[in-house]
């Protein structure tokens, strides 16, 4: 999902680009020998002789992603050379959010910014990158799909949508950068909306009063199948479970529902096969109308008792039960 939605946004900075192979010089942050690992808030350089080349980069030419195991012919390497400027930042290359082009420059769609060569200096896992001042001091917030594109929940993925209507505002002092939550099933739902929530100076957010989720755990974006303007909170189930199955197991009634509701069901159940032994009242209208009444109970309270039991549902399932029950009842 992630390289499709850094597809998705590429096409609006290289759309109208041209190009030519020209020899461009690349600084490479440690030695050759050596890799570039984080460090605390820092980072350092490491001796490791098994280190090697497995960088994926935007080929312009083609427009995709190609990677590479020894770097571009056209790329002058320099070794121990890292850009000289303050507020020195290291970009993972994970999730395609950060990484280089074939012209030299390096792009973040996390950042929204390019890096030209002097601004950067690469290795073989991360880069360092000179950030503008800005994105150091100032609190970030995650928009997922970063600028002019919106979140499609039934396809997991961005989709382009570019409307002044889909901003979001964070309030003053925060600046929005692309990106989703690391989830460990790599599925993205949408936890609340935004103008129910809370979103703090530190970048914190509380989402519907209850869930404290930090400023890594959660993105904001508009939902493709939402007609409704305002933007939702996109989580992991992971980050927003412990608030929910506490919630649930503290109300005893959840667990009085479906006990209540299968033996409704049993014994519904029951009264269809007491009036099928009924032969003689088969053509009464009143026995058919009973019937009727019986089964849909029967089907909406099983419907119910199913959603009780099995806790969480995929949006498909759950539309479809929910709009069974709507039916039966
Ligand atoms: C590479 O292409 C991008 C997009 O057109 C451009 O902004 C950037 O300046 C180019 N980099 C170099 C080193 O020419
Ligand atoms: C050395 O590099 C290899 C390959 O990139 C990596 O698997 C290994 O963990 C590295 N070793 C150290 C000590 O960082
Ligand atoms: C794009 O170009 C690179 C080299 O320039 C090549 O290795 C790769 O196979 C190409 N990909 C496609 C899809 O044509
Ligand atoms: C979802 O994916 C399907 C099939 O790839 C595509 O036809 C549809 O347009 C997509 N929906 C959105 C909202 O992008
Ligand atoms: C934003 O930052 C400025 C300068 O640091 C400060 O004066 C102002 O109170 C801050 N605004 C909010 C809403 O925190
Ligand atoms: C952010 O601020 C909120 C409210 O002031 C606080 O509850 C929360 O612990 C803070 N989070 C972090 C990571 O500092």
């Amino acid at each position: 999902m992630a390289e499709l939605t850094v597809i998705v946004l590429l096409v609006v900075v290289f759309s109208t680009t041209t190009f030519a192979v020209r020899s461009v010089s690349i600084s490479k942050c440690c030695n050759a020998d050596e890799m570039l690992v984080p460090d605390q808030s820092d980072f350092k350089c490491v001796k490791n002789v098994s280190s090697s080349w497995h960088l994926r980069i935007f080929v312009l030419k083609n427009q995709t992603f190609t990677t590479f195991s020894t770097l571009p012919a056209h790329w002058k390497i320099v070794h121990n050379n890292k850009p000289n400027c303050v507020g020195l930042r290291r970009l993972s290359y994970e999730a395609l959010f950060n990484f280089p082009v074939s012209n030299g420059s390096f792009l973040s769609v996390e950042y929204n910014t390019i890096f030209h060569p002097n601004q950067y200096c690469l290795d073989y896992t991360s880069a360092l990158v000179c950030m503008h001042p800005e994105h150091i001091t100032r609190v970030t917030v995650k928009k997922c799909c970063g600028e002019n594109a919106i979140f499609s929940q039934t396809n997991q993925s961005c989709v382009l949508f570019n409307s002044e209507s889909y901003k979001i505002d964070v309030g003053p002092n925060k600046t929005l950068v692309a990106g989703f939550p690391r989830c460990k099933e790599n599925k993205h739902q949408p936890v609340a909306r935004y103008h129910e929530s809370e979103l703090f100076s530190n970048g914190s957010l509380l989402a519907n009063g209850k869930m404290l989720l930090p400023p890594g755990n959660f993105c904001l974006e508009h939902i493709f199948e939402h007609s409704a303007l305002s933007p939702s909170v996109i989580s992991c189930s992971e980050y927003v479970l412990p608030y929910v199955s506490q919630s649930e197991t503290h109300d005893f009634r959840f667990t009085i529902y479906p006990i209540g509701l299968a033996l409704s069901a049993v014994f519904l159940a029951a009264t269809l096969a007491a009036g099928s032994l009924l032969p003689a009242s088969h053509h009464v209208l009143h026995w058919r109308c009973q019937t009727n009444h019986v089964v849909c109970l029967l089907v909406g309270d099983v419907l119910l008792c199913i959603t009780h039991l099995s806790g969480r549902i995929e949006y498909g399932p759950c539309f479809a039960i929910g709009e069974s029950i709507l039916e039966n009842f």
